[in-house]
Order: C-alpha cells, then sequence, then structure tokens
C-alpha cells in the first residue's frame, strides 16, 4: 500500500487490498537441482514459488515480484549471498523482506558475515523440511505484521494530510510544516534519524484538530475563552490519537509540545527553554512562520523576508529559541540566495 498525490495534489492510498493472497518465495541457488527441490516443497505446502539462479538475478525478481521471503544460497557465482542480501537490506523498498541464508557451511565466522550482511535467518543445507517450512511460516508472518503497520502509518498520514487539504484556512499547512522542519532540523546538523522524526511530527502536529469544532476553528475574529481552550485541546488529542502507535512514540513529545513557548507561557504544560523538545521547538518556529506567510480566506500571504523581520522583532517577547530562530533565518536568506 502506499500514499501518493493524484493530479489534483490530493493524497490517496492505493494499493489497498483486502484479497487472501498465497504468500510468494524467492528461491535463489545456482544449483538447479536445490531450487527445484525447495519449489517442489513450498508448492506443496501452499507457497507461490519464483526462481533466481545467482545474486544480480535474484535482485531484479525482487524488483519484479516483491517476494514475501527469500531463501537464499551463500555460494554463487556473479554474486554470492552476502553480497546480495546486503544489497537488498539497504535498499529502502526491501529492506523489510526476511532473508533466510541457505548454507552449507556452519562455521561461526559465516554467520557473523551473514548477521553483519542483515540476514533473518539461516538454515544449514542439507536442510530438514519440518525446520525449513516453520522458518518460512514464521518470518512471512512478522513481514506481514510490519506491512500493517506500514499501513497503520500511511493511513494516518493520508488522513492528517486529507482533513488539511480539505480545509481553506490550512490547506497544505501540515505538509509545508513537515517539509520546512525537516530542512531546517538538516541546516542545524541533526542527525538523519531525528530529521525524519521532525519530519513526520510535521505532517501529524495539528491531528488532533480533529477534534476541534470547526465552527470555533474558522470563527473570524477574536475566540472568547471558553472557545480558545477548546482550541488549545489539539496538541492533547493529537499525542493521544498517536499514543497506541508503535512508529509514532517518538513524534508524541513533539505533537504535544508544539505550542510551548521557549519563555514558557505556552500550552499544554507551560515548559520553558531546553525542556520543551528541541523538535517542538524547532517546530513552533515554522508553524508560526507557515501561517503567516500561507494565503488564507481572510487575507492575503505576507512576504517571507517581512514575515521573519515580524518574528524577529517579536522575539524580544521570548517566544522561541533564540539559536533556533537565527538559524532559520539563516537557512531562508541561503535558499533564498541559491535560488536566484
Ligand atoms: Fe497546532
Ligand atoms: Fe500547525
Amino acid at each position: 500500500m502506499t500514499l501518493h498525490f493524484d493530479e489534483n495534489g490530493m493524497p490517496k492510498i492505493s494499493g489497498m487490498d483486502n484479497r487472501v493472497r498465497v504468500p510468494k518465495v524467492l528461491v535463489v541457488d545456482d544449483n538447479v537441482q536445490n531450487v527445484e527441490l525447495l519449489e517442489a516443497l513450498l508448492n506443496i505446502s501452499g507457497y507461490e514459488v519464483m526462481k533466481a539462479y545467482n545474486g544480480k538475478e535474484a535482485i531484479q525478481k525482487v524488483a519484479e515480484f516483491d517476494p514475501d521471503i527469500i531463501l537464499l544460497d551463500v555460494l554463487m557465482p556473479i554474486m554470492d549471498g552476502y553480497e546480495t542480501c546486503h544489497h537488498l537490506k539497504q535498499d529502502k523498498k526491501t529492506r523489510f523482506i526476511p532473508i533466510v541464508l541457505l548454507t552449507a557451511l556452519d562455521s561461526l565466522e559465516d554467520k557473523v558475515k551473514g548477521i553483519e550482511a542483515g540476514a533473518d535467518d539461516f538454515i544449514t543445507k542439507p536442510f530438514q523440511k519440518p525446520e525449513l517450512l516453520a522458518r518460512v511460516k514464521s518470518l512471512i508472518r512478522v513481514k506481514s505484521l510490519l506491512d500493517e503497520l506500514e499501513n497503520a502509518q500511511d493511513v494516518l498520514f493520508t488522513l492528517a494530510l486529507a482533513l488539511d487539504f480539505n480545509d481553506p484556512y490550512t490547506h497544505g499547512h501540515s505538509q509545508r510544516v513537515a517539509d520546512l522542519s525537516h530542512r531546517l532540523s538538516a541546516f542545524i546538523g541533526l542527525p538523519v534519524e531525528e530529521q525524519s522524526i521532525i519530519k513526520n511530527a510535521g505532517i501529524l502536529h495539528d491531528i488532533g484538530k480533529i477534534a476541534t469544532d470547526k465552527g470555533v476553528l474558522h470563527k473570524p475574529g477574536t475566540l472568547n475563552g471558553k472557545e480558545l481552550n477548546h482550541v488549545k485541546e489539539h496538541p492533547v488529542v493529537g499525542a493521544k490519537i498517536c499514543e497506541p502507535l508503535n512508529f509514532a512514540k517518538p513524534l508524541i513529545p513533539i505533537i504535544r509540545s508544539h505550542h510551548e513557548k521557549y519563555n514558557g507561557s505556552g500550552y499544554p504544560d507551560g515548559k520553558a527553554g531546553n525542556d520543551i523538545p528541541q523538535g517542538a521547538r524547532i517546530m513552533a518556529i515554522v508553524d508560526v512562520y507557515d501561517a503567516l506567510t500561507s494565503v488564507r480566506p481572510y487575507r492575503s500571504d505576507i512576504p517571507t523576508e517581512v514575515a521573519v523581520e515580524v518574528m524577529k522583532a517579536e522575539a524580544v517577547k521570548g517566544y522561541w529559541d533564540p539559536e533556533i530562530l537565527e538559524a532559520f533565518s539563516e537557512m531562508l536568506k541561503l535558499e533564498a540566495s541559491e535560488a536566484h
């Protein structure tokens, strides 16, 4: 299942398929007899089998058939099992396909080499049929759980983007906040893993607004105290939505704290300074910047340079992390000069 955008820019999920399907096994071995033996055994047990006779061919077949598991011989011509395994585990599209190395070698050194290449399991040749089938079955189960997890992630992200896209007041705000926060976190030199946490948190930061009354959310003019408190619930609601989802755990502190202010006057917890997670300090700046620079039904956008200057002038009030705000201004200047 993949998330993509249609010609109107609307987020869509394609490939949703609830049909029961036969799991696909890719068998890779330069020994034709071995391949036939495995094919016969797996066919009887209800699997669809694809075959390859060296590592290079295996990589092509993986791209073509997207197998649920790969049984991979180690000693092969052209490209051996370790190299093939390493290649497939490096590729984002194929890294979750379980790989079982089939090897006649039973030395510790070879196992270590296999583990380093990213293999999920080993089977020593000549293999015991029940053992082989049991391992194939359990690894396919793990793979399908991982797929489901990825689906849950796609659904939540699509929901966040769709909500935002349909809202004339925000129209693409979450995607822009995600992209800008991602760039800013790279600019200040955060590790790649944190950059992607911040990006994903950007997509979901306002997901809690799903529970906010739209009449209140879009009310022109000033909100009364009760209405304001209602709107202010969205970071906590967003964090709650993400709580049961494992993949979203690292995003929760950012989602919860994206309206905290550096001087402690923000919400929901009134955190201050470096008690506010760094990702949330980044997002707080980008969030306000995007609100200022995007077109809203009640006003046109403010030019980017003006927006940053307004924020810098406001910064004396202590809303934002001064170092991150400075870095943000630097980054925008650099991007603008590169664009010319
Ligand atoms: Fe928000
Ligand atoms: Fe926002």
